[in-house]
């Protein structure tokens, strides 16, 4: 037996340490098969949960360097913690019990009152533990998701949080609305979009985690904002949901339909696979 061999946990693949609404683990090999031969930088825009990036980091394909950016200052400040102290966080998070009343007295401290790694924690915390491993704040940007009630969920995935750590140095985080990426994509760069999605009946309330919500008007400054970024030569993939608005603004471009199962719905009758797309543009689209 190697004496030194490395601990099983150094060695997990990077994946997503948070459970996310529209996370892209389905979709994962649909958009593999869509990435263009070659690309410099990569861009993500819409982070949420990283899906595709870490994906990405796994098989080493990022030649020029990692932007990875999202409205939500929350977010970005969990995947900065991660990067930068992953090991006092691991310290700060492990301790955290599976029990209902310390869920309810940890999502009602004032993340203004705690340490950035604390804030990280109490957020990896929440997020394992919720109900349906949602991230939702209410009105007023207070986390506000019922205690989940599992059997075992794995509150601090040591493993996963070094592996992440280790692919995020260097890469650049920054809390940003996406229209920023107009400004630091070059030629030959790959960005993904994978907005919050375009709601596919009235009813559907799929882009409510974010206080800001993201219309019709966002839906069309971002198709422009793809139109741009293809015309100047950079690499562009967007998913979205498969609606009649999004294929009209689309239709310039190349549009596979694909199916995904959305995992995170609130009521289980909704569950379940729905139609999305996948647009590609650029200069080998
Ligand atoms: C569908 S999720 C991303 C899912 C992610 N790609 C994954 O694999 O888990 C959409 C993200 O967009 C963010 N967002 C909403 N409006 C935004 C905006 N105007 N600019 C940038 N990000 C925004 C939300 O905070 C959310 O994290």
């Amino acid at each position: 037996m190697a004496r030194f061999s490395r601990q099983p946990d150094d060695t997990t693949r990077p994946r997503p340490f948070l459970k996310w609404a529209g996370g892209k683990g389905q979709l994962l090999a649909e958009l593999r098969s869509r990435l263009p031969a070659s690309f410099n930088a990569y861009h993500e825009p819409f982070l949420g949960g990283a899906a595709l990036f870490f994906e990405l980091s796994a098989r080493r394909c990022i030649p020029g360097g990692a932007f990875l950016s999202d409205l939500n200052p929350v977010l970005i400040e969990t995947y900065t913690v991660v990067r930068d102290d992953v090991e006092a966080l691991i310290e700060a998070l492990a301790p955290h019990p599976n029990r209902e009343d310390h869920f309810y007295a940890t999502r009602a401290l004032d993340p203004a009152t705690l340490t950035p790694v604390q804030r990280t924690a109490r957020v990896i915390y929440l997020n394992r533990t919720c109900y349906n491993g949602l991230y939702r704040e209410n009105s007023s940007g207070r986390f506000n998701v019922p205690f989940g009630r599992y059997a075992n969920p794995t509150i601090c995935d040591r493993a996963t949080l070094r592996a992440a750590s280790e692919v995020l140095k260097g890469v650049d985080l920054s809390q940003a609305d996406f229209q920023a990426t107009l400004a630091r994509a070059a030629p030959g760069d790959l960005v993904y979009f994978d907005p919050p999605y375009q709601p596919v009946s009235a009813t559907s309330s799929f882009t409510a985690y974010h206080r800001d919500g993201f219309g019709e008007d966002r839906q069309v400054a971002l198709r422009t904002a793809f139109a741009t970024l293809a015309a100047r030569g950079v690499h562009v993939m967007l998913s979205n949901s498969d609606t009649p608005f999004v294929r009209r603004l689309y239709a310039d471009f190349r549009i596979d339909s694909v199916r995904a199962n959305r995992a995170i719905n609130s009521r289980a009758d909704r569950r379940g696979a729905v139609g999305e797309v996948i647009v590609v543009g650029g200069p080998t689209a």
